[in-house]
């Protein structure tokens, strides 16, 4: 695992957004592995701005996004789907048809993800997947359990990430109890996964996925067997390493 310090929120979104735009610079056509939560937002700024100075091209652009709460639809301002919207596809020139979700609302949802595998695997796996880490280690929302689960599918949210998400609703008792997400091995088909990280708060998961155990208590610490990660943490969540 390669370590990119960081000083800070901007600094971290500002190199790790320029790593997201390398790739697409290099491979236009690339497959993007996505993101939410506040983590990456800046990152996003950026490669708009890149758009906007004519760095940047998305037309050939396909992404594929970790996850979605289960039970809202894509225009919820709460889903990830109107997440990405706002914060990134609205914003650049990629085509819409390219860009995907997890389907919140799917009745059969187990189809709908074993689909989502497929897809992923069709489109010939993700150049790059990009990754924030929950405070209690998840990636994607792989919470913290027994087992590694490889594909896409429906998890109950732990305790601690509806605490750590409610600050987005507008009560906690608003917060989805599942998800959809990538799986472990989903995530780990992807030939460069760039983590993200910052703040005290990610300190312990960022410590326990570098040097910890390698064990689903801390879903992040797998990314210790790919051989191509990149991380890029500010001070705060590197405190501990
Ligand atoms: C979001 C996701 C989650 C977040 C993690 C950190 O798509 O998969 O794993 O990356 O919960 O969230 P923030 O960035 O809000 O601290």
């Amino acid at each position: 695992m390669r370590i990119v310090r960081a000083k800070d929120y901007e600094d971290m979104s500002r190199k790790a957004g320029d790593i997201i735009a390398a790739q697409v610079i290099t491979k236009p056509d690339c497959v993007l592995g996505l993101a939410t939560g506040s983590t990456p937002i800046g990152a996003y700024k950026r490669l708009v701005e890149g758009y906007e100075a004519g760095d940047l091209d998305f037309s050939q652009v396909k992404t594929y996004n970790l996850d979605e709460y289960r039970g809202l639809p894509g225009d919820h301002d709460q889903s990830y789907r109107y997440f990405m919207n706002t914060n990134l596809f609205d914003h650049v020139n990629i085509d819409k048809a390219n860009t995907h979700v997890p389907d919140g609302l799917a009745e059969d949802y187990e189809a709908a993800c074993a689909a989502y595998d497929e897809a992923v695997a069709a489109a010939g796996n993700q150049d790059l997947q990009l990754l924030g880490i929950g405070n209690n280690g998840h990636i994607g929302f792989n919470e913290p359990g027994d087992a590694f689960v490889r594909g896409t599918h429906c998890v109950d949210l732990t305790e601690s990430t509806i605490q750590a998400n409610s600050r987005l609703f507008d009560s906690i008792d608003d917060v989805p109890r599942q998800a959809f997400t990538m799986g472990i091995g989903t995530i780990m088909a992807a030939r460069t996964i760039l983590v993200m990280a910052n703040g005290e708060v990610k300190a312990q998961a960022v410590h326990d996925m570098i040097y910890g155990p390698i064990t689903p208590a801390c879903q992040a610490s797998i990314l210790q067997l790919h051989p191509n990660v990149v991380l890029v943490a500010d001070e705060a969540a590197l405190s501990l390493c």
